[in-house]
């Protein structure tokens, strides 16, 4: 392993080979790395943070992480959303420590010390005029972070005075952000609590993967991709070799995988989406916006580090209408080689009841702790830090080199913003992920 000491700014300059397509295995496994990008990566990007839908009401709140740091989330007064460091200004202790809930503001177990929902100091423990006026208690609110914002109901925040504008920093993937967020006036709204499992590998395999791998639905996930579609292995091969790959720009990235040509004339536009609802997303989505859509087969994407979503119409009943699940998800940082996996459902806030139930039962069965997909990714990535912890394993690079096939490969008239490639087997996407952590890493 490496010593974080002997780091220096050419073996990180090394890390990503942009050339060659390649990246040094020890960026998956390596402590000293892990450090590192909690202060170049986490430190400095905007993360997800939470649902507009978790916290509706003044008072709400929810306990989150911004890598390795635990933050509380509360919608304070005038409906202000406050992201806070959730360790107590007196002596550091974890302020809050249930998941969720409504309050009027935290007190400390320790010593009762008490903060408001914007994290400005209320109360010490017992009378503060015990302080005698030698202490400023406006030094003692709550550290928040740098700045927080929201995009079509999703809250992100960075502990970053210099970063750009969260609009800035989402920047052409706001467009592909609609396709999925955006789609109908009411939006989108969390369905529960976040599922939560660790695996223990290093939080890029699902960055990278969601960014995203199209080979391995065809491999890992075979027989289970062909039968949650309803579609033959080989349509859905079709599907993946011929649909986009989409790089958006600071490192967002995605796939678009479009009901194969060869199917359009048995498959409905919009399948998978509420029927009721169709009127609505050519509403709010733009003619090119709808071209996509029309022809989903669901898409996965990857936001710049860890926030990532997955869309699928899924099929259980072989007399049954495909279902579209939406899971959001963070792969939350724990070590080299752990992460914890967060995972939200989402549905449109317009849909009915019995539509959102079956939105979310086909996401538990497919994108959740114990649906198919993560199950086999899980035994893949668990896989990816096993062959590589070894002296031997340890060594070289991990390969993304399909890119150099696919990446001076765009689609000249592709609807959306950013560079779009033909093929979702190009690696491109996924490669791209690592690019960005690479400058995050060398800055
Ligand atoms: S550590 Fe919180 S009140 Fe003392
Ligand atoms: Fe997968």
């Amino acid at each position: 392993m490496l010593l974080r000491e002997n780091l220096g700014p050419a073996d990180i300059d090394r890390l990503v080979d942009e050339e060659n397509a390649t990246a040094s295995r020890l960026i998956f496994t390596d402590q000293a790395i892990f450090e590192l990008e909690q202060e170049k990566v986490f430190a400095k990007a905007w993360l997800y943070i939470g649902h507009e839908s978790e916290i509706p009401n003044e008072g709400d709140y929810v306990t989150r992480n911004m890598g390795t740091d635990s933050v509380i989330l509360s919608r304070g007064e005038h409906g202000k959303a406050h992201v806070l460091l959730n360790s107590c200004s007196h002596r550091g202790t974890l302020l809050c420590t249930a998941d969720a809930g409504s309050t009027k503001g935290f007190v400390c177990a320790y010593h009762g010390w008490v903060f408001g929902l914007d994290g400005s100091l209320k109360a010490t423990a017992d009378d503060m005029a015990l302080y005698d006026g030698k202490v400023d208690f406006k030094t003692l609110d709550l550290k928040t972070v740098a700045r927080a914002d929201s995009y079509a109901g999703l809250i992100f925040a960075t502990w970053d005075d210099a970063a750009p504008d969260l609009s800035d920093y989402l920047g052409d993937a706001r467009w592909y952000l609609d396709l999925y967020h955006n789609r109908t006036p009411g939006g989108m709204e969390v369905l529960g609590a976040p599922h939560r499992w660790v695996v223990d590998t290093n939080w890029k395999a699902g960055a990278v993967n969601f960014g995203a791998d199209g080979p391995h639905a065809v491999k890992v996930h075979g027989p289970i991709t062909a039968a949650t579609f309803g579609m033959p292995p080989q349509a859905v091969r079709e599907s993946l070799l011929y649909s986009p790959a989409v790089s958006m720009g600071n490192g967002h990235n995605g796939i678009l995988p479009l009901i194969p040509e060869s199917l359009r004339d048995q498959v409905p536009a919009y399948t998978g989406y509420p029927p009721e609802l169709i009127e609505l997303y050519e509403q709010c989505l733009t003619p090119g916006q709808q071209e996509l859509s029309q022809h989903l087969l669901g898409g996965v994407q990857t936001m710049f580090p860890n926030f990532s979503s997955v869309q699928a119409p899924a099929i259980f009943n072989p007399d049954g209408v495909p279902i579209n699940l939406l899971a959001i998800r963070l792969w939350q940082p724990i070590s080299a080689t752990q992460m914890e996996i967060w995972n939200w459902f989402l549905v449109e806030k317009e849909a009915s009841d019995e539509w959102k139930q079956a939105s979310m039962l086909a996401g538990v069965r497919t994108f959740s702790a114990a649906g198919t997909f993560d199950q086999d990714d899980a035994e893949a990535w668990v896989g990816i830090a096993k062959g590589i912890a070894g002296q031997q394993g340890s060594q070289g690079e991990m390969n993304f080199q399909m890119t150099l096939a696919y990446r001076d490969k765009t689609i000249p008239d592709f609807p959306g913003p950013g560079k779009a490639y033909p093929s979702i087997y190009g690696e491109v996407t996924e490669f791209d992920v690592l690019l960005e952590w690479q400058k995050y890493m060398s800055a």
